[in-house]
């Protein structure tokens, strides 16, 4: 049950994960005098501090975090207080250590660092509910408190466990999703390699074995292991739900990099009150605002469209990667503000202050090593500056020009082994499309396999499916509506091949994509790596192809827009159109990259009616509505400046690497 709207109780955000536990005393005075001048508003604390609220078992000592609360409220300094069950104190596991979650080899890892957790013990479940019970009698009604931080990053670093506990776990879980081990080697296939099961007992989680696990197996481990530590988050949601009413919950999401892959956000963000998320830009020579702005796009669309807020980000360089870079002046705001312009309410970082000790201590924070005289301090004060200044923005909402599936299910099933080629890659394929529409100075609406019949061609004239090797049952039909209605839908190969228990849909492939696309793919022929081929247009133009070809026959009224000129399957449909209904349905039959692919985007762009803006490349345009007007961020991404076209036709300026909001009052 969710609670009020979150927007009601929070500022808008600015501010950063506060570790007062990590420091002297002495130090927390200085902490809340510059926060205010650095413009925080809200503060996230608390969130590895079990071992300090409770440094005995049932011993608590809340002496130090009344006083910091206390302190922060007096500031004027909103609370984001987390359940610190993300990291249980050593005597924890003393006392349990089967708690520690043991890996597909069997290696039981150490207490020592963080997040060491086995989703199905009972002895961390109850110690989680027993500290969040504490902390919410304690602080549940504090005015300072405006939301609860559950745990941190849920999948991050360890999501599944293969322990015993966790095997027993899974058993009740299949019994109840399948009924009888008859029905789970049907779903299964267990027939194949010899695998079908007589009695529950028999069935493991997918660890070490000589060879290929049974794939659905895999799947179905992946959902519960998914579903378990959901469970988790639930239970403390539920506590603190009940005894500190009106607060509202989140658990902090990382809903892009692929270390949270094994988190299906799309279940996650129907559970918490506020979807929040943690974003770091990842330095592999790709450009960093594209992945910024699929980040952003993608949690406002877990949010359901609606506000989000970014909880986590770093000021400067990160730690963890092999080579961390600082940020470029400028930077952090163009990136803080980036989010704010697709949906977010507000910018907070990790961390408020720069740690002196631990694994943390070489990355970026609000408040350096250097202290206040540093080029980092000054940038985080004018932002912090910049932030109170779009007060009004609370409540509004972005506008998404077109829409894109991304499915977490099919990126697991698609990722498992063995499949007609070791180098497809699901989100790459995701990555690519959004950067063509991102090119194109397009906001991508997401959308999930499962809420496609939401999708209206009048809002969103254009769907992409990059890749949806795993289609649920549904999916055809909605599609189908989609086009018929008048809608454009971009389909990319390897769509459409299996169901949820990675069972190939029988018929000629794409299975239930056959119908909308009008053709049938007879055979796959990857290509080898280095290996390219030309792919040429009717018009004689030519695109060059790598990874993928396969053998497309098109179906009476499907026209060949771009076929194979060389290769194997020299002669055959590359790239098809389909008009179906009121509207049309385009399949890509290989990979294209850079502007090949961005040539197909813009046929498909073409027969959907939209007309990208006119602006340079880097260069974004992203549009927050709602009843206090209407919020145009122009951020420019470039090193020279650039001029936006207003609706009221005038000509605006953003300087080089700089952020502008353009407001129209209503
Ligand atoms: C996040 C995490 C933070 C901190 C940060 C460093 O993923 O939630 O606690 O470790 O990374 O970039």
């Amino acid at each position: 049950m969710p609670s009020a709207a979150p927007h009601d109780r929070l500022p808008l955000a600015f501010g950063g994960d506060y570790n007062p536990e990590q420091w002297p005393q002495e130090v927390w005075q200085e902490d809340v005098r510059l926060m205010r001048e650095a413009g925080v508003t809200m503060v996230s604390l608390g969130i590895f501090a079990w071992s300090r609220i409770e440094p005995r078992p049932g011993t608590y000592d809340w002496e130090w975090l009344d006083q910091v609360i206390g302190m922060l409220h007096e500031a004027g300094i909103a609370v984001d207080l987390a359940t610190p069950t993300v990291v249980p104190p050593a005597w924890f596991y003393r006392a349990h250590p089967e708690a520690l979650p043991v890996t597909r080899e069997g290696v039981r890892l150490a207490f020592g660092s963080r997040g060491a957790i086995c989703h199905s013990d009972p002895d961390y479940r109850a110690a989680a509910a027993t500290i969040t019970t504490r902390l919410a009698e304690r602080y549940g009604s504090h005015p300072a408190v405006v939301l609860w931080h559950v745990h941190n990053e849920y999948g991050a670093p360890v999501l599944t466990c293969y322990c015993d506990t966790c095997a027993a776990a899974f058993r009740v879980w299949l019994r109840e999703r399948y009924g009888s081990t008859d029905k789970l080697n049907d779903a299964w296939g267990a027939a194949f390699w010899g695998q079908l099961y007589g009695d529950w007992d028999e069935i493991t989680p997918p660890r070490a074995t000589p060879t290929v696990v049974n794939p659905a197996q895999q799947l179905d481990y992946q959902r519960f292991a998914d579903a378990a530590a959901r469970a988790n988050f639930t239970a403390e949601r539920d506590i603190l739900h009940r005894l500190s009413p009106g607060v509202p919950v989140t658990t902090n999401f990382m809903v892009a990099p692929s270390q949270c892959q094994g988190i299906d956000y799309w279940a996650w963000g129907r559970e918490v009150d506020l979807v929040t998320n943690d974003h770091y830009l990842i330095t592999d020579g790709r450009r960093t605002h594209v992945n910024l702005a699929l980040a952003a796009d993608l949690t406002r669309s877990v949010a359901g469209g609606g506000p989000w807020l970014l909880l986590e980000q770093s000021t400067s360089g990160v730690n963890w990667q092999p080579h961390n870079p600082a940020k470029a002046p400028g930077q952090m705001a163009r990136n803080s503000l980036g989010h704010m312009a697709r949906g977010s309410e507000g910018a907070m970082f990790f961390q408020w202050r720069q740690s002196r000790h631990g694994a943390e201590k070489f990355h970026s924070a609000m408040l350096p090593h250097g202290g206040t005289g540093t080029r980092v301090w000054r940038e985080v004060a004018d932002l912090g500056r910049r932030v109170a200044g779009l007060a009004d923005l609370r409540g509004t909402r972005t506008r998404g020009d077109v829409a894109m599936v991304w499915s977490w299910e099919s990126w697991w099933a698609q990722d498992l082994e063995w499949r007609p080629s070791q180098d497809l890659d699901a989100r790459e394929r995701l990555d690519a499309f959004y950067e063509a529409l991102y090119d194109r100075h397009l906001t991508v609406d997401f959308v999930a396999p499962s809420a496609l019949s939401s999708v209206d061609p009048e809002r969103h004239p254009l769907l992409v499916v990059p890749q949806l090797y795993s289609a649920p049952a549904g999916v055809a039909a909605d599609l189908e509506r989609y086009v018929s209605r008048g809608g454009t839908l971009l389909v990319s190969f390897f769509s459409g091949i299996v169901d949820e228990h990675d069972a190939v849909h029988t018929g000629p492939y794409p299975g239930p994509l056959r119908d909308v696309l009008g053709l049938t793919v007879e055979e796959f022929d990857p290509l080898l790596p280095g290996e390219t081929v030309t792919v040429r247009t009717a018009d004689g133009g030519t695109y060059t192809a790598d990874l993928w070809s396969e053998y497309v026959v098109p179906g009476d009224d499907c026209q060949t827009v771009a076929a194979f000129a060389d290769g194997r399957t020299a002669g055959h449909p590359a790239l098809t159109r389909h008009p179906l209904g009121e509207g049309t349905a385009w399949y890509l039959a290989t990979r294209l990259t850079g502007a090949d692919l961005a040539a197909v985007v813009d046929l498909a762009l073409a027969d959907a009616g939209i007309t990208p803006a006119d602006l340079p490349r880097d260069v974004e345009l992203v549009v927050r509505e709602g009843e206090s007007g209407v919020f145009r961020f122009a951020v420019n991404h470039t090193e020279t400046e650039v001029k936006v076209l207003l609706p009221d036709g005038s000509r605006a300026a953003v300087p080089a690497g700089g952020v502008e909001v353009f407001r129209d009052r209503r």
